[in-house]
């Protein structure tokens, strides 16, 4: 019986999806002989039935192609608006599923849509999830792609900073995504030679980080780049977060509800500390500061050689476990194979920087500053 899949991509754009899309279709139809159609939008595109064909050629010529071809939204199945109000769509999610007779379903997304395709595992759905984020923070999976990518975008900005950093003697802080996770910052940091690297995992005083500027400067290099991770908080903030998080907490205990939507777009929020941060620099060094923030240029454009090698092992990887019906699992990277992760052991995890990690003691040998 000719098995028929379903795929779609959540989550936040990020190259290689195109690429991962790409290794499910052709190893499932040109491989396995199977049927694959597309859904748009996500979670949101399954729910209102709206496909794409990815027959013919569909799949030629986007293996380079950043974005994904299939569209995206952070959409929810259980938690999706429709109308101005919040719907539980799970069941037409299912009844779609049905309808189309799917024996699986392809989801390629980071660390909300493991959560997300485990509450249709339990729905009765067959699914398998692929890891894709720039972040590279979801559980169980070497890496994901998007990172490689977006790890030479930020390096080559960071080297590129550099020129108006010694010329003007100056603090140029840039600040680098990665939600709440330190990766892509410290990655970048080492490979652009940062000055100071600040990341979620370790919060930082602005008088350790000024310190080191200034020695600098007094070892006749008027100048630094400092790589901020968006996610990075300065101790009084990271105490204030945990307080903040603990009233959450015991206010949900005694049945209180509180309202934890961010007045403020996160982007706002992560631009304002920035700034507050960069400023504060210029104050206590005497140096003037500038501010760069490479927002989604990091998510930009063609995936790297890596991110399109990645993404295709993951997608046929995927192929073959469709073929052998083994589902419920994410196809996570381990080393130059892959290994099928239970979505039980995946959702719900994230993957931050622990504080042994050898990458913090190489930038720490090569004299950067990291804030403590
Ligand atoms: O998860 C990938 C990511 O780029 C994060 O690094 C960033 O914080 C977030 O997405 C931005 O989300 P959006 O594209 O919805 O603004």
């Amino acid at each position: 019986m000719t098995q028929t899949i379903g795929i779609l991509t959540s989550g936040g754009d990020s190259p290689g999806l195109n690429a991962a899309i790409r290794g499910v279709g052709k190893a499932c139809m040109g491989h396995y002989r199977m049927k694959i159609m597309g859904f748009r939008d996500g979670f949101r595109g399954l729910a209102e039935n709206r496909t794409m064909s990815l027959a013919g050629n569909q799949l030629s010529g986007i293996l380079t192609q950043g974005g994904t071809i299939l569209g995206t939204s952070r959409d929810k199945p259980h938690n999706m608006p429709v109308d101005g109000t919040i719907m539980d769509m799970t069941d037409a999610i299912a009844r779609n599923y049905h309808q189309h007779k799917l024996d699986c379903l392809v989801c390629l997304g980071g660390g909300g849509t493991q959560k997300n395709a485990l509450r249709l595992k339990k729905k009765g759905l067959n699914v398998i999830t692929l890891p894709k984020t720039i972040d590279n923070d979801v559980a169980g999976t070497d890496i994901t792609f998007g990172f490689d990518t977006a790890l030479g975008i930020a390096t080559e900005a960071i080297d590129r900073l550099h020129s108006t950093a010694h010329s003007h003697h100056r603090i140029i802080v840039v600040e680098v995504m990665g939600h709440r996770a330190g990766w892509l910052t410290l990655g970048a940091g080492i490979a652009g030679g940062a000055d100071v690297i600040l990341i979620p995992e370790i919060p930082y005083t602005v008088e350790s980080v000024a310190d080191a500027i200034r020695k600098r400067s007094r070892g006749g290099k008027p100048f630094s780049i400092v790589a901020v991770a968006e996610g990075a908080l300065s101790q009084e903030e990271h105490e204030a977060q945990q307080a903040a998080l603990a009233a959450r907490k015991a206010a949900k205990k005694s049945g209180i509800r509180i309202d934890t939507t961010d007045s403020k777009e996160p982007e706002l929020v992560y631009a304002e500390r920035t700034l507050r941060l960069a400023h504060q620099l210029e104050t206590q060094t005497g140096l003037e500061a500038r501010v760069t923030i490479l927002g989604h240029l990091q998510r930009g454009g063609t995936p790297s050689a890596a991110d399109r090698l990645l993404a295709t092992r993951l997608g046929t990887a995927a192929a073959d476990l469709i073929h052998a019906q083994e589902y419920g699992v994410m196809v996570a990277a381990r080393g130059d194979g892959t290994e099928a992760m239970p979505l039980e052991e995946i959702a719900g995890k994230g993957k931050l920087i622990p504080v042994d990690h050898p990458w913090i003691a190489a930038a720490r040998r090569v004299g950067t500053n990291l804030g403590d």
